[in-house]
């Protein structure tokens, strides 16, 4: 029988997010030993797309389950000698390993490898579609942060439109009753379909009024987002978080990484605001990949 994909939000129920929730915060409390927990796996890791977060910490948690990893460096592979991706999956697969980790920067590319492997396939990011996993470690921060995942108040900053991370969050904001908004560009707001029931603040300030979190967007200069913008230095200046920005002490500040220091968030709030959570979104990445591995192999 064919294990779990994890290719988008859309096929977790509330049980499975919440399932996935407890084994994370298991994994981190340190309290079962998992050491061996993925013994003999092997799971393929292929980053069409550059990565620091996504690929470290999904290879760290398979190694912290006793899986073997095995990287497929993109520029070295014998798809630089013209092989088709496909055929070169289709290689690998042949290959029977356990689980592939896929990120590409086309929307869609893993589901449509789930449909030519037999083995669970993991999303982590295609193209401008989602970024399950990232909701999944951005959840847990938000759980250790609040103590609950429910009714949060929510608004999600920055260029919705091409952000994989801001989709993910709005399908699993739907399964969690969250009150849900969002503040960007009009030129970075997407099609109304996304975003009905989803209110669009007018200000900065109404933003960040009465908010659990904020998830900061990255402004993502090697995708479409530059060309959305008459200027960073006005996109700062109207929709990024600055020095003098007053954030509430109940406000947290979320961001998924890479941060434009000084374009979404100065670097000042960034390194000294108390109620930032980007180093501990990574942390938590490990721990909910570990979990999302459970779920997809175990
Ligand atoms: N958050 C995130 O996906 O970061 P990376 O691109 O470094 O993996």
């Amino acid at each position: 029988m064919k294990s779990r994909n994890f290719l988008s939000m859309d096929n977790l129920t509330k049980e499975d997010i919440e399932h996935i929730l407890q084994k994370a915060l298991i994994y981190k409390e340190n309290v079962v030993n998992y050491s061996e927990s993925l013994k003999d796996k092997n799971i393929i890791s292929i980053f069409f797309e550059n990565s620091t977060r996504t690929r470290t910490s999904f290879e760290l948690a398979a190694k912290k389950m006793g899986a073997n990893v095995i990287n497929i460096d993109y520029q070295k592979s014998s798809m630089q000698k013209g092989e088709t991706d496909l055929d070169t999956i289709t290689n690998l697969n042949a290959m029977h390993p356990d689980a592939f980790v896929i990120r590409h920067f086309y929307s869609g590319y893993p589901m449509f490898i789930s449909k030519i492997s037999d083995v669970p396939i993991i999303n982590a990011g295609d193209g401008s579609n989602e970024h399950p996993s990232q909701a999944m470690l951005d959840l847990m921060t938000m759980y250790e942060t609040k103590q609950r995942i429910e009714n949060l108040n929510v608004c999600i900053i920055g260029d919705i439109l091409n952000s994989r991370v801001a989709k993910s969050h709005m399908k699993m904001a739907k399964k969690l009753n969250w009150n849900l908004s969002i503040y960007g560009p009009k030129t970075m707001l997407p099609k109304q379909e996304w975003i009905n029931g989803i209110k669009i603040e007018n200000s900065l300030t109404d933003a960040i009024k009465n908010k659990d979190f904020i998830i900061l967007l990255r402004i993502q200069l090697e995708r479409k987002s530059g060309s959305n913008l008459s200027s960073l230095q006005e996109y700062s200046r109207f929709f990024g978080l600055r020095s003098e920005t007053t954030i509430p002490s109940e406000t947290y500040i979320m961001h998924p990484g890479p941060v434009n220091r000084d374009i979404e968030i100065s670097s000042d709030l960034l390194d000294t605001h108390n109620n930032i959570l980007v180093t501990k979104q990574v942390q938590n990445g490990i721990f909910a990949r570990m979990a999302i591995y459970d779920f997809c192999l175990n």
